[in-house]
């Protein structure tokens, strides 16, 4: 009788096994179980002799492992985004890439507006004054407290319309205010007003950063831009870090041009413990939690698995990030 050797994946974290159960039977799986990530040297021998990576976004993909796993076919992100995966070099060896759009949209819509809501209402900061004592009986309420900026009746410019801008813009409509939009393909999205990026940041009270980080998007709120937005705006970031200019944040948020922000997303993740951003009292800070939610993070999980037994199954993936390896 003949055997068939079943395809060998590596997992770079432990999947609920409801999740991971479709890829049980079709593949031999080797889970990295450790409560830390794996680590490069560990990634690159690993991989080495698989058919198929089920990673996260902290995996660098690069063109040198990619070079060094032979017998890759096919890459499944837990993820959206796909800017840590060498795109180009996947698509050259033919290796076809999963990801997970769709089912973190609403739940990274809650997440931007959480910050736009904590930064503009100075939620965080408010808990910071109660706990560190300073709210005392000589000030118990005055006119002046914790003043904040209104949602209601301001201008949001939603930087980036697909289909996670697209859910801002709809809770947006429900705080009634005005929604402008700038997409790089100039999409139009009904009750978002259509604005070139400079005439967005001139005039929005609220910027959402809601698009994708690729080579035409890195750094696209640069010193320059900084200099352009509406004195007093606040800025939310949930997409991804290398978008933004951080230290032309900083200087924003310290000078009074930013009234605050919400960052979601860094350029270096972890957030350097020498960060500015740790110092400055308006800016409301969470860790790359968009998506966090188990309902989002379960279906985004079974989403990569089956993106990941469609390739080993010589199958189209579902949800495929560079479809021109099917030609
Ligand atoms: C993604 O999926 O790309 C998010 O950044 C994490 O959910």
């Amino acid at each position: 009788m003949m055997h068939t050797a079943r395809p060998k994946v590596l997992v770079t974290r432990q999947l609920p096994e409801s999740a991971l159960a479709p890829l049980r039977a079709a593949a031999e799986l080797d889970i990295w179980q450790q409560p830390r990530q794996i680590g490069r040297a560990q990634l690159l021998a690993r991989a080495a002799d698989v058919d198929g990576l089920l990673c996260m976004l902290t995996e660098q993909i690069d063109a040198e492992l990619l070079q060094r796993c032979a017998g890759l076919r096919v890459v499944s992100t837990m993820s959206v985004g796909i800017d840590h995966i060498d795109q180009a070099a996947a698509s050259r060896r033919g290796i076809a890439i999963g990801h997970t759009p769709g089912v973190l949209v609403e739940t990274t819509a809650d997440l931007t507006f959480a910050l736009l809501l904590a930064a503009a209402r100075r939620v965080v900061e408010a808990d910071r004054y109660i706990r560190n004592q300073c709210w005392r009986d000589d000030n118990r309420w005055y006119p002046e407290m914790l003043l904040g900026r209104d949602l209601h009746g301001a201008t949001l410019g939603i930087i980036g319309l697909g289909a996670i801008g697209q859910a801002v813009a709809r809770r947006a409509a429900a705080f009634n205010m005005r929604v402008m939009g700038w997409s790089r393909s100039g999409r139009e999205v009904a009750g978002v007003e259509a604005a070139s990026l400079n005439g967005l940041l001139a005039e929005s009270d609220f910027i959402s950063v809601n698009l994708a980080l690729a080579e035409e998007t890195r750094m696209l709120l640069d010193r320059a831009a900084f200099e352009r937005i509406k004195p007093g705006a606040v800025l939310v970031n949930t997409a991804r870090g290398g978008i933004v200019d951080e230290l032309a944040m900083c200087q924003a948020l310290r000078g009074g041009r930013l009234f605050a922000a919400g960052i979601d997303v860094f350029g270096r993740e972890p957030l350097e413990p020498d960060s500015e951003l740790l110092a400055l009292p308006n800016v409301v800070l969470t860790p790359h939690i968009g998506s966090a939610t188990r309902h989002a993070r379960e279906q985004m999980a079974s989403m990569a698995v089956a993106n990941l037994v469609a390739g080993l199954q010589g199958r189209e993936l579902p949800h495929c990030a560079n479809p021109g390896v099917y030609g």
